[in-house]
């Protein structure tokens, strides 16, 4: 038996055992719940050896969608004490079911795509809540039409603890929840979480958005943090023009969604920041951007962005000669990186997945190809966990992860296609 052999029993058996039935938990304890794009790229997986599952995935996550459209990035079916804040501290006044009240990097368009090319397109229903969430995301976190999203929180880029969002959260008192119990730190080393500092003000923050009701009018006019993301404006971009393929598939008018990628292509540029050469974000409550790249920086080609391809190349070859393992989640020559801690430097697949994709559309094969071999190696040397050590290889945060289970079955593993 091989070795990619054994690791693709161990990866089915990931998913098997965090399957709660409808959704797949990241990994048992530390996220006992249904996270947003967790549960899609876990449809990637279960697309690969259970169709019928990957769509049940997706559906599952869609029931949960508000009337405004937002899709919320934890859907609490059960309860648990293994995590916190739970349904009381987001106060979202939904119960049926109970979610978190902010949304994660929507993927849904470009997973959903993926599956209708191995199996059928999906329901006229299904299509139409995915593009109800793209008009969410342009209403609420983009109200002033500049073709950038924004964040109202940092869980809503899905990298949590970004250097890039120190700055801004600076400006925020800590929490007005009073003492807090953190039940990350029972299941992870404190060294791959979050500082209690940052902990502090994402409570406070969500406390804020809870007290106004969750009203998307006066969390973009209010909220003390309110930054423009390139990996969430990326990330939707090439959602965007994944929709309008499934829409053309459906007969269903595209128009809206045109209008919206014309938008976002033309307001990509605002992230780039010349000072470093890369993509950044970009602070909207006092213009500034963020001082260094990210992984995030890479995923212009994923998003059909082209203008600034050699210069991204560039960045990438002198980020390899600091990392063994690509592509860290923060610029490793920053004295900001970190890496163990969460977003400040692990390796995520999920991410280098599509950075991958972006490289591989561009016809930059062998950094595409690099992307996938160095993810394949970390996966062969230490297992499922959430994330890796972009120095050593050594896993990081939880165990057992599905996102890397998933990307091990439907990525990492594969032999170099043919281009
Ligand atoms: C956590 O609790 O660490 C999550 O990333 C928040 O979504």
């Amino acid at each position: 038996m091989s070795a990619a052999t054994d690791r693709t029993r161990e990866a089915k058996t990931i998913l098997l055992e965090n399957d709660r039935g409808t959704y797949t938990v990241p990994t048992e304890g530390l996220y006992p719940f249904q996270w947003n794009w967790d549960s899609l790229f876990a449809a990637l997986g279960w697309a690969q050896f259970d169709l019928p599952r990957a769509w049940a995935e997706i559906h599952s996550l869609f029931d949960a969608q508000w009337p405004s459209g937002m899709v919320p990035h934890i859907v609490f079916w059960s309860d648990s004490s293994s995590y916190f804040p739970g349904p009381e501290i987001w106060r979202t006044g939904r119960n049926a079911p109970a979610s978190s009240g902010i949304s994660q990097p929507p993927v849904a368009a470009t997973i959903v795509k993926l599956l209708s090319e191995m199996d059928h397109l999906p329901s006229l229903s299904l299509y139409r809540s995915i593009e109800r969430w793209h008009q969410w995301w342009h209403r609420a976190r983009d109200p002033e039409g500049r073709g950038i999203i924004a964040i109202s929180h940092p869980w809503e880029s899905g990298r949590d603890n970004l250097p890039d969002w120190d700055q801004p959260l600076s400006r925020i008192a800590s929490s007005s929840n009073g003492h807090h119990q953190r039940r990350d730190l029972d299941h992870v080393n404190p060294d791959m979480r979050p500082l209690q500092a940052d902990y502090d003000r994402y409570l406070a923050l969500v406390d804020q958005a809870a007290t106004v009701g969750w009203d998307d009018t006066v969390i973009a006019q209010q909220s003390p943090f309110w930054v423009a993301d390139p990996g969430l404006s990326a990330v939707l971009l090439r959602a965007e023009r994944d929709l309008i393929w499934l829409g053309t598939a459906l007969g269903e008018p595209t128009d809206a969604a045109q209008i919206r990628v014309a938008r976002l292509e033309s307001g990509f540029e605002q992230f780039w920041n010349d000072k470093v050469g890369a993509y950044c974000s970009l602070d909207l409550r006092n213009g500034q951007h963020a001082e260094a790249g990210t992984s995030a920086s890479f995923l212009a080609p994923y998003a059909g962005i082209v203008n600034h391809t050699e210069q991204l190349l560039n960045e990438l070859e002198a980020w390899s000669q600091t990392c063994e393992f690509l592509v860290p989640s923060f610029d490793p020559r920053h004295p900001h990186f970190e890496p163990l801690r969460y977003w400040r430097g692990p390796v995520w697949c999920m991410v280098n997945y599509m950075i991958s994709t972006g490289l591989n559309e561009i016809g930059a094969t062998q950094w595409a190809e690099r992307l996938r071999t160095d993810t394949a190696k970390l996966i062969t040397k230490s297992g499922m966990p959430e994330s890796f050590n972009p120095i050593t290889g050594g896993p990081v945060g939880g165990q057992d992860f599905t996102w890397t289970a998933a990307l091990w079955l439907a990525w990492a593993s594969h032999q170099p296609c043919p281009m």
